[in-house]
């Protein structure tokens, strides 16, 4: 039931004092504004229909389902959703990938609320016994290591890694190591992000300019010290990067600490042209079992795994 849902906390969480480090270097990563609040204003915003890039990287969630599974076989498999947010892929999941024998659904979030919500929206897919909740950082090097050994003492002895929908976690130039290092032989993880599209730069961009993600964003702004209202937001696609960013100008005053304060750096999200995102898996000691660029949507489906 609900009620008794076990959430474990599970290694490092971020300190008060990480996140001020971050703001002297101009940069707010998003990771802060998912707790608390920014849980309700996420809910809000999955559900907006003008939240395109949801819908294209669902699409490529559940065109890559069948593949994903002819590869990964029908043996015993925990899946280890990281970042679930509201779990919409959470029905996409449980109907066409079978648990089966000891295998766990797994939702790992730095958010308490995420968590909640994943499994009160999604409540009919879960039991006692076949999922695990954990809360956690998975930018912070070891935690998912942590987790991913836990779970095969506790389920299956294999992990499918989901990192689907998760632009802005790619956008962390660590996270794939941090994903390497967490499987085994016998696992697989499984990628779905938007890339770009250079005549749909425009359109990419004008997702990151929504309301609720302004809103979203703010509760960083805020949490740093910056009145949201008084600056201006504004988002690019930065190619040489290979991400889409949005700023925060706070606004001029004429006198006071206020005064030229510079532009700061509050969301990136990866998106990869292909031959740029194969190498990055390649580098990063990953081998790509599967790999599908949707193109009416511009989203990559990726499955890897260590072995070649
Ligand atoms: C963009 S939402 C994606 C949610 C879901 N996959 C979807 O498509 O609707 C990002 C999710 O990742 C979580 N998240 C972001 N940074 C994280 C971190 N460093 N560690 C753990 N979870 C994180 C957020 O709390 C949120 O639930």
């Amino acid at each position: 039931m609900f009620e008794k849902m076990n959430i474990i906390k599970m290694g490092i969480m971020p300190t008060k004092k990480e996140s001020k480090e971050y703001v002297k270097q101009g940069i707010i990563p998003v990771k802060f504004c998912y707790p608390k609040i920014g849980g309700d204003i996420w809910h809000k915003l999955r559900r907006d229909k003008r939240y395109v890039i949801g819908e294209r990287e669902l699409t490529a969630f559940n065109g890559s389902l069948d593949n994903v599974k002819e590869i990964i076989e029908e043996d015993p498999i925990n899946i280890v959703h990281l970042g679930p947010g509201d779990g919409i892929e959470v029905p996409l999941l449980f109907d066409r990938l079978n648990l089966c024998g000891n295998g766990k659904y797994v939702g790992a979030d730095i958010s308490g609320k995420m968590i909640i919500n994943t499994f009160r929206l999604n409540k009919p897919y879960f039991s006692n016994d076949n999922s695990l909740w954990y809360l956690t950082d998975i930018e912070i090097e070891g935690n998912l290591e942590l987790i991913c050994r836990d779970i095969k003492n506790k389920g299956a002895n294999r992990n499918l890694i989901l990192l689907t929908n998760q632009g802005v976690l790619l956008s962390n130039p660590r996270i794939l190591e941090f994903m390497q290092k967490s499987m085994d032989n016998q696992d697989y993880l499984f990628i779905t992000v938007e890339g770009d599209c250079p005549p749909k730069r425009d359109e990419i961009c004008a997702t990151y300019d929504l309301a609720e993600v302004r809103e979203l964003l703010s509760v960083g702004l805020q949490r740093a010290g910056y009145d949201p209202k008084k600056g201006r937001f504004r988002t690019v696609l930065n190619e040489q990067e290979s991400r889409a960013e949005v700023y925060f100008k706070p606004e001029m005053v004429q006198s006071g600490s206020m005064h030229n304060k510079p532009e700061i750096l509050c969301l990136t999200s990866y998106k990869p042209q292909t031959d740029e995102f194969r190498q990055r898996l390649e580098n990063a000691g990953l081998h790509i079992k599967f790999m599908k660029f949707y193109e009416d949507v511009h989203t990559f489906g990726v499955l890897c795994s260590k072995n070649r």
